[in-house]
């Protein structure tokens, strides 16, 4: 029962209790000592005796009545101090258990409402924490990697390891291979943080997906032909969606270019298809590789993964690609996400917004 109808209720209750109980005792009274007191005789005894027990019947009913009613509000208050000491001795998960139908059904409700936003608020914290120092780590090894050999390579040519031109060559060559590998490394970090942050200038445009596709698939299908991938467009639609078109390209050859690292190396092919998916254009790419290990595929989006965990082979790449391909679709308003093919190989879905003219 809410606090406003108990407060309600309890000043009736004094009104139809106070003169019944008044009268009751007085009656009482009456019978017992009228008399011996002899009442009749004394007007002034009963005057006093109409006059206090009304009031001390008052004053007591009142009495009661308020502890039953403040017992409740106390009861309540004691629940939400409870509730608020667990919060802050950090028992996040801690929710109050209310009853529902009075004022502090929605103050319990408000209260349990905001530990859970704090508790996720703290989960996201540690997560980026971790994140941040997977990162930190993930860029120390990368960089370590190369700059080892490059330190090496340098060593050699100064105390003349590689003795003949033939030699200097090859290490020169090693070093500027290292180099760019470096290079590549900190570009893919620039671009997955000034995406990440939100300093990135998207360039925004209206445009039709399978003419994108297909102007895509035909500049870039030349040059993975030569690196072993064949890229075919299986299935396409014509719907407008709102894109940055280098950003999309960018995307799209990250995949190609994980096709061709982590895929088959001979006869390696991308099929894309594209549907419509509700309000949406599901473009999905799939190769014919080894695909990626199930416990894995939830992962391969994180910055810095790797399914070479030791990440014994750098020049592979950096784990950044997929991050980045998923910063950026996110950007677009879009999902992306990975599974494996029913004939093996990994096969990328990305969902895009058609997007309606108004
Ligand atoms: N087509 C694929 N087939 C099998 N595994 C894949 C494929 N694409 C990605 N992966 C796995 O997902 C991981 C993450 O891919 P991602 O593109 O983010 O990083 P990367 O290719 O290692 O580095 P970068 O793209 O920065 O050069 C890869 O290391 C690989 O293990
Ligand atoms: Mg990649």
């Amino acid at each position: 029962m809410t606090i406003k109808k108990r407060i309600f209720l309890s000043n009736i209750l004094m009104f139809i209790l106070t003169p019944i109980f008044s009268f009751t005792i007085f009656f009482f009274l009456y019978i017992t000592f009228g008399g011996i007191m002899h009442f009749e005789e004394r007007e002034p005894w009963m005057a006093w005796f109409s006059f206090v027990i009304p009031i001390t019947v008052g004053i007591s009913t009142g009495y009661v009545l308020t502890k039953i009613l403040f017992k409740r509000i106390v009861t309540s208050l004691d629940i939400l101090a409870t509730g608020v000491r667990e919060i802050s001795d950090g028992n996040l998960t801690y929710r109050i258990k209310h009853d529902k139908g009075n004022e502090f059904d929605a103050v319990c409700a408000d209260f349990n409402e905001m530990a859970v936003r704090l508790h996720e608020m703290v989960e996201q914290r540690q997560s980026d924490e971790r994140n941040r120092k997977e990162l930190i780590a993930g860029i120390s090894h990368d960089l370590r990697t190369p700059l080892t050999s490059i330190k090496a390579y340098i060593e050699g040519i100064k105390k003349g390891v590689a003795a003949t031109p033939e030699m200097q060559k090859k290490y020169i060559d090693t070093i500027q291979e290292k180099t760019e590998d470096i290079e590549y490394i900190i570009n893919q970090l620039f671009l997955f943080s000034k995406i990440d942050i939100g300093e990135f200038p998207f360039n925004l445009e209206t445009t039709d997906i399978g003419d994108e596709l297909n102007k895509t698939v035909s500049s870039l299908s030349d040059e993975y032909t030569k690196r072993g991938l064949e890229i075919s467009v299986e299935e396409n639609i014509n719907e407008p969606v709102l894109i940055d078109i280098i950003q999309f390209r960018n995307v799209m050859q990250n995949i190609f270019n994980n096709s061709v690292k982590y895929g088959r190396q001979e006869n390696g092919k991308s099929v894309i298809r594209v549907r419509k998916y509700g309000g949406h254009v599901a473009i999905n790419i799939t190769d014919n590789g080894a695909g990626v290990p199930h416990e894995m595929l939830a992962n391969i989006f994180d910055v810095f993964y790797r399914g070479d965990a030791s990440r014994t082979a750098p020049n592979k790449g950096s784990g950044l690609g997929l991050a980045i391909c998923s910063r950026i679709i996110g950007r677009l308003n879009g999902t992306i996400s990975a599974e494996n093919a029913e004939a093996g190989g990994l096969r990328i879905n990305i969902l895009l917004p058609i997007q309606r003219s108004e």
